[in-house]
């Protein structure tokens, strides 16, 4: 605590001095969603305030994806980032170049990616969903075949949700997974149902279908968090980002939560030293820079995401 205090204060004056704005995914460290954050939430909530910044700076304590959606839809600002190594497994499981195959293969699918995925993913997709629209978005398309990137497993718990809404789509999908929700298992499930009676579990639509389909809620993180506030349960089990707990514990103090979740050491990668250091005097490699083509185009298939989003 005599440590994080200094730090805190030292980062929230940086912040009025070079008129940054601090953005926080609910994975980061308590400390900086709540020591130094301005807005915390998810993707997609975050996105629209980087959209919506009058920052010379923002600052994205999250993954590199999400800091380069912000410099997609905030071009006039410096967009910097904690640690340039805070990759995602699933932005990085498919290039640009191994979309355009995929896409020769099949002309005639709308391409929809997932904004866990590079500005160059983006920028060779038709529309960009996060894990609060991905169905809604999908389901309204015209186009009956969609090829979906990059989450194959969100591509599962999709094909399940538009069958269950009787929306007849061919859904095509690469292979990336989330290594932190593709660990969940529906043993675990089943035995902390047994140990916990009332239990209510809570999933990431990143998760398998199995642990999809053995959940009682199946949301985005922002969605999980507003399902666990307003629901009467004696215990709760979070599949997905031990961070998104650490929020809820702070938030809602009265709930039990059993364990169970998972870190992703790349949100973890985030630090209050590295943020000051970061505001203090950015190195190169902590600068998001994108070419403005691909910029561009992958800013069309946001904004239709914007567009399309209910
Ligand atoms: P959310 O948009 O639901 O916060 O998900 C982001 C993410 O990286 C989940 O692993
Ligand atoms: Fe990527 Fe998974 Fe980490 Fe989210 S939790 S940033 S999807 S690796």
């Amino acid at each position: 605590c005599r440590e994080i205090a200094p730090l805190t204060l030292e980062i929230n004056r940086l912040k009025r001095e070079k008129n940054a704005v601090i953005l926080t995914h609910s994975y980061v460290e308590p400390e900086i969603v709540y020591g130094v954050g301005d807005f915390k939430g998810d993707s997609y909530y975050l996105a629209q305030q980087a959209k919506n910044a009058h920052a010379d700076i923002i600052l994205f304590a999250g993954v590199v994806f999400m800091a380069e959606t912000a410099k997609i839809l905030s071009p006039q600002a410096t967009v910097i980032v904690p640690d340039r190594g805070s990759g995602c497994s699933l932005a990085d499981s498919i290039t640009g170049d191994e979309l355009r195959r995929l896409k020769s293969v099949y002309p005639d699918a709308t391409v929809v990616c997932y904004i866990n995925s590079t500005a160059e993913v983006k920028a060779e997709s038709d529309v960009c969903v996060t894990s609060g629209n991905v169905y809604d978005i999908v389901a309204n398309l015209p186009a009956r075949r969609i090829l979906f990137v990059p989450d194959r497993l969100m591509a599962q718990n999709l094909r399940a949700e538009l069958k269950a809404r009787g929306v007849d789509k061919d859904v095509i999908s690469s292979d990336g997974t989330c290594m932190v929700h593709d660990e969940f298992t529906v043993a675990q499930i089943a035995e902390a149902r047994a140990q916990f009676p009332g239990l209510k579990v809570v999933a990431h639509p990143e998760c398998t279908r199995e642990v999809a389909a053995a959940a009682d809620f199946v949301g985005s993180t922002g969605a999980m968090m507003a399902y666990v506030k307003t629901t009467a349960a004696p215990y709760f089990l979070m599949l997905t980002e031990c961070g998104l707990v650490g929020r809820l514990e702070v938030e809602s103090p009265e709930k039990n939560f059993i364990g169970g979740c998972r870190l992703c050491p790349y949100m973890k990668l985030n630090s209050l030293e590295k943020i000051r250091d970061a505001l203090l005097a950015p190195r190169p490699d902590q600068i998001v820079t994108l070419d403005e083509d691909i910029r561009l185009r992958a800013s069309r298939c946001i904004e239709r995401m914007f567009e399309l989003t209910p």
